[in-house]
């Protein structure tokens, strides 16, 4: 029996880690945590039973402790709520599927108490990668990756030795505008960014894909996660996304992990790891699918790619401030207040105005994210 802490249990990647669970007998949920959707956390808590919840939002957490007034479970507001469900006592691994910045300081406290982590929140190796991985080496915390691009290098790892690798090429299905031009996207609409050809997906990371920010973002993940020069990551535009990444070793063979588009796969897999389980999704049919095809990325078109790779070898606290400013500008793209050529406008704005701190604390980081997140907001206003 696995226990498990699902934070973010609301969002995409909690409802699909649900659902995993849910199917299978060997996992009992201890801890749930949401920020605002308690009308779907409160059944989540009626079916799973969980000892404690977190809500992020203080409001909803008073509602929902009123809701379920006679119920035995421990409900705690704010980033608290998050801490103590990262790091509570009973649980073996800790899912960190919460979307954004918020997510750092709980998978640091979850390494602290000892927790198998199974990240899915990329932002906290992006703004955080240096701090998190020398903290999770120093406690012995095994880090699984979730992101399926991830996922796929954990497993494509295990065919030879890190000092045998060429290097690592994430694929990328290139996103509801692959094709299309600077001058098309002038006009772009919000429905047309968040309507990604083959992942349903959360609002932010759905943006952050259809700018190409995703992949710059799960570039950094991977230099942390897997201990990598940025310089032996290639990105390679795979429209099917049936390869989900592949490893390419010094003798030139290339070793890629490949299956349908469901994120319940490399979810399963890092909650089940090192075990496979048998699950009843629906198979690959290669011979249905018929060809597969491959293109370089547009890094023209989309410079959010460029910039994240340029922050990572700036390094320091420049993928925090990217981060934090792309946070920024995707909520105020979904707020429909800028549009979406002015992401990487913004972006580029900002960090081209950062005074780079190296070998950054944890202070250095919130409080590059806090100054990078005013730094938008004055551009903005000003515009
Ligand atoms: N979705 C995918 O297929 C996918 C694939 C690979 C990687 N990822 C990564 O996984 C992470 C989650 O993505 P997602 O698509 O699942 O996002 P999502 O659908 O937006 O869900 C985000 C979750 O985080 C919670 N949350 C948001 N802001 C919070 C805050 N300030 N404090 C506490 N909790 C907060 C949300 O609660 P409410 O529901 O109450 O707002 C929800 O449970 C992201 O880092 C993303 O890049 C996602």
């Amino acid at each position: 029996m696995k226990r498990i802490s699902i934070l973010g249990s609301t969002g995409s990647i909690g409802t699909q880690a649900l659902d995993v669970i849910n199917d299978c007998e060997n996992y009992e949920v201890v801890a749930l945590t949401a920020n605002n959707n308690i009308d779907l956390l409160e059944k989540q808590i009626k079916k799973f039973n969980p000892k404690i919840v977190g809500v992020g939002n203080e409001e909803k957490a008073r509602l929902l402790r009123e809701r379920l007034d006679n119920n035995k479970v421990d409900i705690i507001s704010g980033i608290e709520g998050l801490i103590s469900a990262a790091t509570i006592n009973c649980a073996d691994i800790v899912l960190n599927s919460v979307v954004g910045m918020v997510g750092l300081v709980p998978t640091l406290e979850a390494i602290k108490s000892k927790k198998t982590i199974a990240l899915a929140n990329k932002e906290t190796l992006v703004a955080g990668g240096e701090i998190v991985t020398r903290l999770a080496k120093e406690k012995q915390v095994q880090i699984i990756p979730v992101d399926s691009e991830h996922s796929a290098i954990f497993q494509c790892l295990t065919s030879g030795k890190k000092e045998e690798i060429f290097k690592l090429i994430l694929t990328a299905s290139g996103g509801p505008f692959r094709g299309k031009n600077s001058k098309d996207l002038e006009n772009v609409s919000l429905e047309d960014a968040l309507a990604h050809p083959n992942w349903v997906m959360g609002k932010k990371i759905s943006v952050d894909s259809a700018t190409l920010m995703n992949k710059g973002l799960e570039v950094i993940e991977a230099k942390w996660l897997f201990d990598i020069d940025i310089e032996k990551i290639d990105v390679l535009v795979h429209p099917e996304s049936i390869i989900h990444s592949m490893v390419e070793y010094i003798d030139g063979s290339v070793i890629g992990q490949l299956a349908i588009h469901d994120m319940r796969i490399p979810i399963q897999y890092a909650l089940s790891y090192p075990k496979r389980k048998f699950n009843f999704l629906n198979r690959l049919d290669l011979a249905e699918i018929g060809k597969l095809t491959f293109e370089k990325p547009d890094n023209k078109t989309f410079p959010c790619l460029t910039l994240a790779i340029q922050s990572s070898t700036i390094g320091g606290t420049m993928p925090a401030v990217l981060n934090a400013a792309n946070e920024m500008v995707v909520n105020m793209f979904l707020q429909k207040r800028i549009m979406f050529k002015d992401i990487p406008k913004l972006i580029e704005n900002v960090m081209n105005s950062h005074n780079v701190l190296y070998d950054p604390t944890l202070e250095d980081i919130l409080q590059s994210d806090m100054w990078s997140r005013k730094q938008v907001q004055k551009l903005v206003e000003l515009k």
